[in-house]
């Protein structure tokens, strides 16, 4: 069978026989094994990048390369010595996206994969994205754009948030699709587009957002229907869309919704009373896609659905979301253990206290690669063996103590599991958010870019 991850091979062992695979590669062969086969080889850990993600490092440069042009601001550990990774099921987020498509059809998919996918990598999740039938991507940042430009990725980008008057260059640059809410905004943008010489065949599309109770980001009402009369007066520009965000739509019984979607509709009747009628009405993210059919329009804008994951955790019995599958797992193995006395004391501040003796599992993961201190203070456990064990001690910056209990029958190598399955048992993304009190959308954007992604 095959075993994703690390072989390991003793406390300083390392890897051998490795089979380089770029992330681009592990998506083109579709669902293969992580593993190359025979117990030695492993998958390069470099699957999170490939020749396109040159300022992240890159797959063919090993373990020292990083910065190769120089501008890289953000380094993902390239090597492969550490037994500790992040499994990301490609194969899972092109399910999920045409699960969505056949939930909201007729309605588009514009896959959200912003600020690195929801930490599972955005390249490779955009590509999923599209295979699965996503005809959209949106992304938070024209430089997020622009990686999935660099990647070969051609189909629209929508900028999600109205970028700054700096970033216009590159997003006419790399045809991305801007939103836009201010005349400041719509003014960089014609600067932009100017800026590249008088002519453009084609008028350069863009999308406005109107704020209608979230008050994040968006025109006010009033304000998108004269932003909307400025567009229509601009040959060079196309409205292509028009749209909203929704603030509750992840607790389905708030009316606010309704009233969300009530004001989007007046903004939507006020342009087709001056004949403006921009193509893409789009309101709904994940929540509102799935529970709101009334929010769909032409378009709806999942992110965290994609991901298999549920919108809130009150909404993970939900049919819609139950038909989903979790694409992300975060696992180690197990680096060292040993059998320490009754009475004994774990970790920082001596906080856990063997009652008896118990083996000790020590794991080389830690809050630097996004597993929160605060876990072992409220419960959090991992699988190892195909059972529960609790986290035992403060988790330190790059390794966490496991109790494995008197009876132990836990070895160096072990694979422990600390988000995703190990036999019957699953530790959910969302079970981590309920103990924290967060979402589990911090908890997969918290996984730091130390960890290497593996693509299956
Ligand atoms: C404007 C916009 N649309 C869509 C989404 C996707 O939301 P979700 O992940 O809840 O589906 C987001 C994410 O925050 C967003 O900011």
């Amino acid at each position: 069978m095959s075993r994703p991850g690390p072989v390991y091979q003793g406390p300083v062992g390392r890897p051998t026989g490795e089979v380089a695979r770029t992330a681009g590669q592990a998506y083109a062969a579709g669902r293969n094994g992580a593993s190359g086969g025979s117990g030695a080889s492993t998958l390069n850990q470099n699957g999170s990048l490939n020749k396109s993600d040159l300022n992240r490092g890159g797959p063919d440069g090993g373990a020292d390369d990083r910065g190769r042009e120089g501008h890289n601001t953000s380094v993902r550990v390239t090597g492969w010595l550490r037994p500790a990774w992040v499994e990301v099921d490609l194969g899972a987020v092109s399910a999920n996206v045409a699960r969505i498509r056949k939930v909201v059809a007729p309605a588009a998919v514009c896959a959200v994969v912003k600020a690195d996918g929801y930490g599972h990598g955005a390249v490779q999740v955009a590509s999923a994205a599209v295979a699965g039938g996503a005809t959209h991507l949106g992304v938070a940042l024209a430089e997020e754009g622009r990686q999935l430009r660099a990647a070969g990725i051609e189909v629209p980008v929508l900028v999600l948030s109205e970028p700054p008057g700096e970033a216009m260059q590159l997003v006419v640059d790399d045809n991305l699709t801007p939103t836009i809410y201010t005349e400041a905004g719509l003014g960089s943008l014609l600067e932009a587009i100017n800026s590249n010489g008088p002519e453009r065949r084609k008028p350069f599309a863009l999308h406005i957002k109107v704020d209608t109770g979230m008050h994040r980001v968006g025109a006010s009402p009033e304000g998108a229907v004269e932003l909307a009369r400025a567009v229509a007066a601009q040959p060079q520009l196309c409205l292509e869309g028009l749209f909203t965000h929704l603030a509750v739509a992840d607790e389905p019984s708030r009316p606010f919704t309704g009233e969300q979607l009530h004001r989007f509709e007046m903004v939507v009747a006020g342009l087709a009373s001056r004949g403006i009628r921009p193509p893409l009405l789009h309101a709904a993210n994940s929540a509102g896609a799935l529970a709101h059919p009334g929010a769909r329009y032409q378009m709806v804008r999942p992110g965290i659905a994609v991901y298999g994951l549920a919108p809130a955790a009150s909404m993970e019995s939900e049919p819609s979301v139950q038909a989903l599958t979790p694409v992300l797992s975060l696992k180690a193995r197990v680096s060292y253990v040993k059998e320490v006395a009754a009475g004994e004391s774990l970790s920082y501040g001596l906080r856990y206290r063997l009652p008896e003796a118990s083996v000790v599992a020590t794991v080389p993961l830690g809050y630097a690669d996004g597993v929160p201190r605060r876990l072992s203070e409220v419960g959090g456990q991992v699988l190892v063996g195909g059972r529960r064990r609790p986290l035992a001690g403060t988790v330190t910056m790059d390794q966490v103590l496991v109790d494995c209990g008197p009876a132990g029958g836990v070895q160096a190598g072990d694979e422990v599991v600390f988000i995703g399955r190990q036999g019957d048992e699953e530790i959910s993304a969302w079970e981590w958010a309920g103990r924290l009190g967060t979402i589990a959308y911090e908890v997969t954007c918290a996984l730091s870019p130390r960890l290497p992604r593996i693509y299956t």
